[in-house]
């Protein structure tokens, strides 16, 4: 991200400078949708972002400046808010920044005015977090600021939480922990129920990481929402037998089969999904420790026909790249992130890069008529002040 830009815009509207911050968006190697279900998931920052540059203007509002936003769209690129409960602006954009600024506020940090501009290089619906991004370079910026004394776990929830009360989806922890915790070179493993985690370094010799991005835009909300609810509809139906059971991550095979007559055809197909995922990705990381490259794309693949056929979360447009992956003799393929849309994530042999890219792009727009969008995976940091 070039910060340049930011600073520009900043000086130009507010005629003054302020402090500059930054946050990732993420990768997701494997674990889709197990977050809020209790499991792991093996994400990793990327070296794409959010910057943005702050400044408390001694006032009771926040000045707000989208860079990225174009008015032509139908949403204000500026806008001013006060920062009590019942101040949400309207704009979708600006609920990100208000709601870290109440979740802080809830937490004892003494948010006051400020003013903002921010932009970014994390592609928006891309699968790739931007939201995250957004929120965590609020949190981590504003904690310091204004002298909160949150730890990084904390920065990550207030971005969670964020998205459950003023932006709609009532997401896991995954991306923000990423966007917080990212390390250069590193993917993370977290255990989402003990939030224990682990850097684990990732350079598979002879592979590269390229997303494919097929440029259908999604908005994680209701469809979101949905699949978490049936989650917990199969939970629920079982807690009167297995009191002890929280999340899916508690739940076996033969638990879900006394579940089946409780719970909808749906609510199961979708459990059976997770219960899957949960095994993959143990089955990846021990994969990955033998260097065994070939079960990890094994495993990318299954969870892509999990996430399309028994979650219902790809595209016709992601299908299209995993079989087209498929042909081409790629390792592992697969949507990411939450799905209806935005990248799949390819592990490909070099020796295959140059033609799959090549092949992806030329087929692809043959069949849908516009481009995808190729992006090489560079693992990088999580939130920090840059200026
Ligand atoms: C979105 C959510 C995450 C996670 C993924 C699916 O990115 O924000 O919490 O649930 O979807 O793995």
């Amino acid at each position: 991200m070039d910060i340049q830009i930011v600073r520009a815009a900043f000086k130009a509207r507010f005629n003054t400078e302020g402090a500059v911050y930054a946050s990732p968006g993420r990768i997701n190697l494997i674990g889709e949708h197990t977050d809020y279900n209790g499991g792991f998931v093996f994400p990793g920052a990327v070296d794409k972002g959010m910057v943005a540059e702050i400044k408390p203007n001694g006032l009771n509002i926040v000045r707000a400046y989208a860079i990225d936003i174009d008015p032509a769209d139908g949403e204000a690129n500026y806008v001013e808010f006060g920062l009590k409960e019942e101040d949400k602006p309207k704009e979708h954009w600006a609920c990100y920044v208000f709601g870290v600024c109440r979740e802080l506020q809830k937490r004892g940090v003494e948010v006051k005015g400020f003013d903002t501009a921010f932009a970014g290089d994390v592609p928006l619906g891309a699968g790739m977090s931007s939201s995250a991004a957004l929120e965590s370079t609020f949190a981590f910026a504003l904690n310091e600021i204004y002298s909160g004394n949150i730890d990084k776990f904390e920065l990550a929830k207030v971005g969670q939480m964020t998205e459950h009360n003023y932006c709609g989806c009532n997401c896991g922890i995954m991306d923000q922990f990423a966007s917080v915790f990212g390390k250069e070179g590193c993917l993370i493993r977290l255990d989402c129920r003990s939030m224990e985690f682990e850097y684990f370094p990732f350079n598979p010799k002879g592979y590269k990481l390229v997303l494919v991005n097929t440029c259908v835009k999604h908005m994680l909300g209701d469809e979101y929402n949905q699949r978490r609810k049936s989650c917990e509809n199969v939970v629920a139906a079982l807690k009167p037998k297995y009191p002890n059971i929280e999340t899916l991550r508690d739940v076996t095979y033969d638990m879900l089969e006394e579940a089946k007559p409780l719970v909808s055809e749906i609510d199961y197909r979708r459990a059976h999904y997770v219960l899957g995922e949960k095994d993959r990705v143990l089955a990846v990381c021990y994969a990955l420790e033998k260097g065994d490259y070939e079960t990890v794309g094994q495993k990318m693949y299954e969870t892509h026909w999990g996430m399309s056929k028994e979650y219902g979360v790809s595209c016709e447009e992601l299908d299209f790249l995993a079989v087209l992956a498929k042909e081409c003799g790629v390792t592992g393929c697969r949507v990411m992130g939450g799905g209806f849309g935005g990248c799949t994530i390819n592990l490909v042999k070099d020796e295959l890069y140059d033609n799959f890219v090549a092949k992806a792009k030329a087929e692809f727009t043959k069949m849908f008529g516009h481009a995808p969008l190729v992006y090489d995976v560079v693992i990088g940091n999580g939130s920090r002040r840059i200026a």
